[in-house]
């Protein structure tokens, strides 16, 4: 009998996050200041973030140790099991083996965490009182939440109003881990009542959120800003997920073929991925790595690589991404963690490389993924999971047609038990594609 689980015990618990920059040959392009166009310091990006996050942004360091006090706090939820869809491999009937990372496991029901606990360890170290931050769908935002719990850190959370108002019980969920909650934009700051003065039915964008987030950051010393995607060090620290993956494959005995994950910013497919470059990039192992998106905001698929705001507002610097443009409002689609208009330097880098291809997909089409896995493995992902979950199936077809026995690996990165109101909209038939031409 085969295990359809593949369990870590807590003592192979990843000591250390896997860093990639160091496989660049041509470091990545840094961050820019958005008037004099010059790049930004690290020191002066401390005045946002906590300090170490900007030394593990810009480390050359391969393996990054993970402090004690993070790695016991990791314990809470983690290693997470790594669980074989053989149920959903026997409905389509495929030779295929799929194996799902179930980073669904964690308090709030997402990957976020894994970043979230040692931003707010840092920034408690460095004496912050406060974090504020964006949330679209609201796992990044709960995800802070709960972390402040454990470090005492205050956090206070603006999310876009979109989601705010479909997803009620998410903000239920941050005020019950003390955080506070604010829909974006808002009146509170001066970013937000700019954009409310230009729109003031707007459904907001995380890029709207940032702006007000970091402008509280900037006014108080010891309020720092925290972010759930696009930068270096929160993909570094997702490689936990990745690393943990990695143990799981071997100790099943299969290697990967396919990598699959969805994309927002890039962190969840990031973290899965990473630690698997060494073997492509260093040892010439042949693997699919296949970047999930939304037809509403395809980034990678279809925006331009430029220097870009990370923020409506254009109050952050500028990065070198992959973008739809700052001010691309994206439809108000339910996967709320993927309306954002650009995409991590990392994987613009990889894209670049040539070691990573973006498809997207009508949230329609997702939701009948998630349907047909809900009805096989029983979770129930969120609408974000969900555009993994349809690559992955697609990709069991593609294994099926050419009779193939490859090995998928998909990161599930969180539940859906909160978002019952986009499978209601779904169900009922009343759920909209949208197609963004760029
Ligand atoms: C469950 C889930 N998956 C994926 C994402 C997308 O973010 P990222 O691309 O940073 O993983 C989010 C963002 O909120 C999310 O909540």
């Amino acid at each position: 009998m085969t295990n359809k689980m593949i369990n870590l015990d807590q003592t192979e618990l990843p000591k250390s996050w896997f860093n990639p920059l160091p496989l660049f040959d041509e470091p990545l392009p840094p961050p820019i200041d958005g008037i004099s166009k010059d790049p930004i310091p690290p020191e002066d990006l401390a005045k946002i973030f906590p300090k170490r996050s900007i030394e593990v942004e810009v480390s050359q360091e391969r393996r990054i140790d993970i402090p004690e006090e993070v790695s016991e706090a990791y314990k809470i939820w983690r290693p997470t099991p790594l669980i074989r869809a053989t149920n959903l491999e026997r409905e389509l009937d495929t030779p295929a083996k799929i194996y799902f990372k179930y980073e669904g496991a964690s308090p709030p029901g997402s990957h976020k965490p894994n970043t979230a606990l040692p931003q707010t360890y840092y920034a408690k170290q460095e004496g912050t009182k406060t974090l504020t931050t964006e949330t679209g769908a609201g796992q990044w935002g709960s995800a802070l939440s709960f972390t402040g719990t454990q470090f005492d850190v205050n956090v206070k959370v603006f999310m876009v109003r979109v989601s705010y108002d479909q997803k009620p019980y998410r903000k239920s969920m941050i005020q019950s881990w003390d955080g506070e909650i604010v829909p974006s934009p808002s009146d509170t700051t001066k970013a937000g009542r700019t954009f409310l003065e230009q729109d003031p039915d707007t459904d907001g964008t995380l890029g709207m959120a940032i702006s007000e987030a970091v402008e509280l950051a900037l006014e108080s010393d010891d309020t720092k800003y925290s972010l759930g995607s696009v930068l270096n060090h929160v993909l570094i620290h997702q490689s936990i997920l990745g690393l943990e993956t990695k143990d799981q494959l071997e100790k099943a005995g299969v290697k990967p073929d396919v990598l699959i994950g969805c994309v927002g910013g890039g962190s969840n497919f990031g973290g899965l991925i990473l630690p698997f470059l060494e073997d492509v990039i260093e040892g010439g192992e042949d693997i699919d790595v296949i970047a999930v998106e939304p037809t509403a905001c395809p980034t990678l698929s279809k925006g331009d690589e430029r220097y870009d705001y990370a923020d409506s507002g254009e109050i952050t610097p500028m990065l070198n991404m992959y973008t739809l443009g700052h001010n691309f409002v994206p439809a108000g689609i339910h996967a709320g963690g993927l309306r954002y208009h650009g995409t991590a330097p990392i994987l613009t880098r990889l894209k670049d490389l040539g070691y990573l291809k973006a498809r997207a997909y009508p949230q329609t089409d997702t939701f009948e993924a998630a349907m047909q896995f809900a009805n096989t493995e029983a979770y129930i992902p969120a609408p974000e999971t969900s555009h993994a979950i349809k690559a992955a199936i697609d990709e069991a077809l593609k294994a099926k047609e050419e009779n193939e026995e490859k090995t998928i690996v998909f990161n599930y990165s969180g539940h859906g038990n909160f978002d019952m109101s986009a499978y209601d909209a779904y169900l009922s038939g009343e759920l909209e594609d949208v197609y963004h031409e760029a």
